[in-house]
């Protein structure tokens, strides 16, 4: 048998009368998260950033390689650049290399090429993967980890009163250059984050009910 260094666990005492409560209090705060994608230039308050980002990297990760990587952008000019990439790409996507059936599907969310939400909003978060390199080992289930991460991330910020987009401009590649990261990075999320902007709406979506997405068996 193998062994292994271990350290005692510090388990979670919540006493069993109190645990749903404390379920449904979590779910009404995250039943609040909405996508945004007006912002204004409030700034985020200090400290906020690197405690969601240490939040994300507590996520669980494949043999715990932890194949993550978070830049934080607030540099107008940086930000400036990451729009015009980003919008070069989506006017591509929109106009062309998207299917008519992709955008049948966005168009209930009302997106298109445009992407002032990469300026306006005070802070972008870029998430990148980290996939095998010269100083980085192999990593297992990179998508899934990064995934569960960006999960924690949005759910930190939310909880702080920060509102989210999880952007996805198709390709990312051009991120490596404005974020500097090396070629065994590849970048997953484009991620403003901020304070909405007065009368922001969102789109009018529903979410499934409990009964729609949940099998017991
Ligand atoms: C992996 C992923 C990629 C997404 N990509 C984009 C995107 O590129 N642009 C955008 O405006 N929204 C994007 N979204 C946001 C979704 O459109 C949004 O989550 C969905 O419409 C549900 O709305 P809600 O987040 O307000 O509940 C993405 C969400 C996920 C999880």
């Amino acid at each position: 048998m193998t062994t292994y260094p271990t350290v005692p666990l510090h388990p979670m005492h919540v006493p069993a009368h109190e645990a749903e409560a404390r379920a449904r209090d979590f779910h009404e705060l995250m039943a609040r998260r909405r996508t945004v994608r007006d912002y204004d230039r409030r700034p985020i308050p200090d400290g906020v950033l690197d405690l969601a980002i240490r939040t994300a990297a507590t996520a669980p990760s494949g043999a715990h390689v932890q194949p993550w990587r978070f830049v934080v952008i607030t540099d107008p000019e940086r930000k400036r650049r990451l729009r015009a990439a980003a919008e070069a790409e989506e006017r591509e996507f929109y106009g062309h290399r998207a299917s008519a059936e992709w955008l049948a599907a966005l168009a209930p969310i009302g997106t298109d090429w445009r992407k002032p939400f990469l300026e306006d909003a005070p802070a972008v978060i870029v998430v990148f993967e980290v996939h095998k390199g010269p100083d980085s080992p192999r990593p297992y289930y990179t998508k899934e980890s990064v995934g569960i991460a960006v999960g924690l991330l949005l759910a930190s910020l939310h909880q702080a009163g920060l509102a989210t987009l999880t952007h996805t401009p198709s390709p990312m590649k051009f991120l490596n250059e404005i974020c500097e990261r090396p070629a065994e990075e590849r970048a997953a999320y484009v991620i403003p984050v901020g304070y909405p902007a007065a009368g922001a709406a969102v789109p009018d979506l529903r979410r499934k009910e409990l009964d729609e997405v949940l099998i017991r068996l």
